[in-house]
């Protein structure tokens, strides 16, 4: 099961073909993920992160397959979040006095997770630690990327950035290298992951991205956590993360609705109408909410310049599921979006105004009031749909 990476630098991690949902159930992953843990075998033996917690036992006993647990001089543990740290408590059973680095704030995360006291040394940006054979672990902390103790191990001389949860994907393969497999499957995996997992942090994320750069470290692999090793193409993600990271859009306007007779369906298809006539160069995609995975739907709001929300009123409210929607965009904090909405009603109507009260408090500009329709659309009323999408195509930069 050990994997050659570089020199004597070897994955141990576990593939996960089999998950579609992470974080409990709050995050689709169609194509499985791995957790990826490595093993370096210098005049040190230094085991960098393990495995989710269902695997730990599989973990712990195929690694005492490779070698002799008692070897291992030092555990590193970028990121106490549990997919990474999950499979400590079994492996420490067999060596608990093992050094442990990590952070500060990752000793808290350990303690208050596991309730154990093990032999942790606190690292900080610049540390450094000797390995043997001239090479040397520096650690540099990545607060908010995505946790508050969160790190990376660069590892001297092969030029290893170990990166864990930035750069990575959920992205199960046997190929272990990116450059090795599927690149359309593996750029959207990326960019979910990225839209889903780290945008709140854009701002950490631009100045860490600066700071690694003034560190000038020569960088050959970038190993993140979950996913496929950045070996051939670390320009490429390190541009990708640049561009994300600022805020990024495409020429691109996303219409998601949910409509319980179809009213608010046609709106929706009418204000599409209207906005690739006033702009056919303009990316216009549509969805209805509810029977599209959220977290796709998040791909498509974060490469967006424009987001059109639609739901009728129910209850004198949108639809619930949409209420939702909302506040997973907010919980993101996308910047520099505008917006808009529209519904049809039957009776109180304030599905609309809702969604713009809502839609401001996410941290979008809401361009007008929106389109409301009493009852199914009529002829004039989808003529109306069509010129409300030409109108908000002009305020598309
Ligand atoms: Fe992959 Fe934040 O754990």
């Amino acid at each position: 099961m050990k994997r050659h990476i570089k020199n004597n630098v070897y994955w141990v991690g576990k593939i996960d073909w089999e998950l579609r949902k992470f974080h409990g159930d709050e995050l689709s992953t169609q194509r499985g993920s791995t957790y990826n843990s490595y093993l370096i075998e210098e005049e040190k033996t230094v085991l960098i992160d393990t495995v989710w917690s269902p695997f730990a036992k599989e973990f712990v006993e195929n690694l005492k397959t490779e070698i002799d647990l008692n070897k291992i001089d030092y555990i590193v543990v970028n990121h106490g979040e549990v997919d990474h740290s999950g499979a400590l408590v079994e492996l420490m059973k067999y060596i608990p006095n093992t050094p442990i680095y990590c952070t500060a704030n990752a000793v808290k995360s350990l303690k208050g997770q596991y309730h154990h006291d093990w032999n942790f040394h606190v690292v900080k940006t610049g540390d450094k630690l000797p390995i043997g054979n001239g090479k040397d672990l520096i650690f540099i902390e990545m607060a908010m990327i995505h946790w508050p103790d969160s790190m990376a191990t660069y590892l001297t001389e092969d030029n290893i950035l170990f990166s864990n949860d930035a750069f990575g994907q959920h992205f199960a393969s046997e190929r272990l290298f990116a450059d090795l497999t599927d690149q359309c499957a593996l750029q959207y995996e990326a960019l979910k992951y990225y839209a889903n997992i780290i945008v709140p942090f854009n701002p950490i994320v631009k100045r860490k991205l600066q700071e690694i750069e003034k560190l000038n470290l020569p960088m050959d692999i970038i190993a993140p956590s979950h996913g496929v090793i950045w070996r051939k193409d670390i320009n490429t993600i390190l541009e990708n993360y640049t561009k994300w990271c600022d805020d990024y859009q495409e020429h691109q306007v996303t219409i998601i609705y949910d409509t319980m007779w179809n009213g608010t369906k046609l709106l929706a298809e009418k204000i599409a109408e209207g906005l690739s006539k006033a702009d056919p160069t303009l990316e216009v995609k549509i969805f209805n909410r509810a029977r599209s995975d959220e977290n796709d739907l998040i791909v498509e709001v974060f490469k967006s310049k424009m987001v059109i929300i639609g739901s009728p009123t129910v209850g004198n409210n949108m639809i619930h599921g949409m209420s939702g929607f909302i506040d997973l965009m907010r919980s993101l904090k996308f910047k520099r979006k505008i917006a808009a909405s529209f519904g049809c009603y039957g009776w109180s109507g304030e599905a609309v105004k809702i969604m713009n009260e809502s839609l401001a408090a996410a941290g979008f500009t809401v361009v007008n009031e929106g389109l409301r329709n009493l009852w199914n659309p009529t002829v004039e009323v989808e003529e109306k749909a069509i010129e409300f999408g030409k109108e908000l195509a002009t305020m598309i930069k």
